[in-house]
This record gives structure tokens, sequence and C-alpha cells, in this order.
């Protein structure tokens, strides 16, 4: 297992699939060809019997990813070393490649809301993120990989854009970052910047993975809803990703209405055919709010 976000951005694992239970029963009695997997660390966390023992049968055949939802990286409350000790026991357990989680907060005053909130991008903030960003390192003793979240909103007086905040963080910490191209369309679609201008400006040195998803579309915005296939526009954009990048292990996050494993499977090698030189290079990124309400 390698601990130097050099190594972790140069392995391109290929197609991977988010282990969900809904495959369980297809993964371990198919054995199919899959790539790789990512666990939400969470869910073999605190657990024993059978999504412990999936895991195990899992981790022996395929690489695998763990990705958190629960750091709380950008929270005020301390931060929590059981936790981290846990994730790094995971890992252990199962040879994750690497850890991943959001840039994000989920809670203060020791009560956990179940969501990824947002931060603002002022140079406060961003401090706060370095020290703790650092911290985690330290503790985990690799680079800690951080992923893009979908917003829904912005902050008056801030210092900095995204794409702009994550040169900065990522300079100061040489963290590795998962950028989740969907959230980038999302975010584009809310706020009403240009994705593909956003995309040129990622630290694609510091990018280890990619994300892509299907959301829900609304007569005001955008919702990250993991429930559907991802729409053409976001494929548009993972192929700018993939030629900016020069390609990077790329995962299909589906995670309400889960279709069965073969679908979802078939969704995600949709991705093979944007990783080519001749990727499509039509305009991606929305400059204009949703103005089609899908469901
Ligand atoms: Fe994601």
């Amino acid at each position: 297992m390698s601990h130097s976000l050099r190594d972790l951005v140069r392995q391109d694992l290929g197609i991977g699939l988010g282990l969900r239970t809904a495959h369980y029963a297809d993964i371990l009695g198919k054995k199919p060809k899959v790539d790789w997997f990512e666990i939400l660390s969470e869910n073999y966390m605190h657990t024993g019997g059978r999504p412990v023992h999936v895991l195990d049968e899992v981790a022996a055949r395929y690489p695998v990813v763990m990705h958190g939802v629960s750091m709380n990286i950008g929270s005020t409350d301390p931060l929590d070393r059981a936790y981290l000790r846990e994730l790094k026991a995971l890992q252990q357990r199962c040879g994750a490649r690497w850890i991943s989680d959001h840039i994000c907060w989920t809670g203060v005053d020791g009560k956990n809301l179940h969501d990824l909130l947002p931060l603002p991008y002022t140079k406060p903030a961003l401090r706060h993120l370095i020290e703790r960003v650092r911290a985690v390192q330290d503790m985990l003793e690799q680079p800690l990989v951080l992923e893009n979240p979908s917003t829904y909103l912005q902050f008056t007086g801030e210092d900095f854009d995204e794409p702009q905040f994550l040169q900065e963080l990522t300079a100061a910490t040489g963290c590795g970052l998962l950028m989740d191209v969907n959230n980038v369309f999302v975010c584009a679609s809310n706020h009403g910047f240009d994705a593909e201008d956003y995309l040129r400006r990622v630290p694609w040195d510091h990018v280890v993975y990619f994300h892509l998803a299907g959301h829900t579309v609304y007569e005001t915005h955008r919702l990250d809803t993991h429930d559907h296939p991802v729409c053409p526009e976001v494929w548009r954009l993972y192929a700018l990703a993939h030629r900016l990048s020069g390609g990077r292990s790329t995962l299909l996050e589906w995670d309400a209405n889960i279709p069965d494993f073969a679908t979802t499977h078939r969704e995600a090698k949709k991705a093979l055919k944007y990783r080519t030189a001749k990727a499509p290079r039509g305009k991606a990124g929305p400059t204009q709010r949703p103005a089609v309400v899908h469901s």
C-alpha cells in the first residue's frame, strides 16, 4: 500500500463501483469483472457480521478504496480521534488504497446533522481547514483525499471561488482531491458559473480520482441525489476532465433507486468511451440556472 500522493495520483484503477448491499449477492455469487470498489467507510465501522464478511471477500478479490461522510473536517469541534483510529483500522483490514471524505462540516457541539454542509471559502476557513487536514494526515500517516461538495448556497464575503480554495488547500497541505464531476455541474448550474472554466483551474496534480453520478433537476436548482443515470452534460465534462487530468480512477455513485448490478455496471462502463483522446468536445458547463423540471 502506497502512502505518497504522487503514487496515489498515478494509480489509475479503471472504472469502479460503489459497494452497495443491494449488489452483495451478485458480487459474491457471480464474481463480476469490476476494476475496483469504493466502500462507504461508516458502513463497516462499529459492526461485524455480514457487512464485514462481505468486505473481506470483496477486498480479497478487488482493489478497494474508502469514502467517508463523518470526518467533519470543516467543523469547529475537536477532531474525533477515536473515529480516525477506526478509519485507520478499517483500512488495515481491507487494504484500502486511500481514504476520502468531503470538504464540508457535518455537525457541531457533538451533534451530527447527517448532511454535508458547505464551508465559506474565506481566509479564516481556509486556515482552519489546513490545520485540521494536516492533523488528520499526521494521524492517518497518508494524504487525505477530499471531495468537492455539491452546494445550494454561496456565502457573502468569500475570499476565493472553489477552484482557488482547492488550489490553496492542496498547496498548503499536500492533500489529494476527489473531483466529483457531477458536483461541479450541479454547483455550476445552481450558482451560475462556468463548469469548464472551473475544471481548467483544478490543481490536477492533486486529483486522485473522479466521481460520476446522476442528480435531480428541480425548477429552482439541481439536487445531488445519486438516483439517476449520469446526464449527457456531465459525461461531456468528464471527457474534458479526463483530458485535463491525463486519466484518473473513476467511480460511479448510485445510492437511491439503485438498479440491478448489471445495469449499474453498464452505466459505469459508459465512462470508457469518454476516456479516449477523441472524447467529445461539446460545451459542457451550464452558465444558467436550470429551467426544466424532470422530477
Ligand atoms: Fe461524490
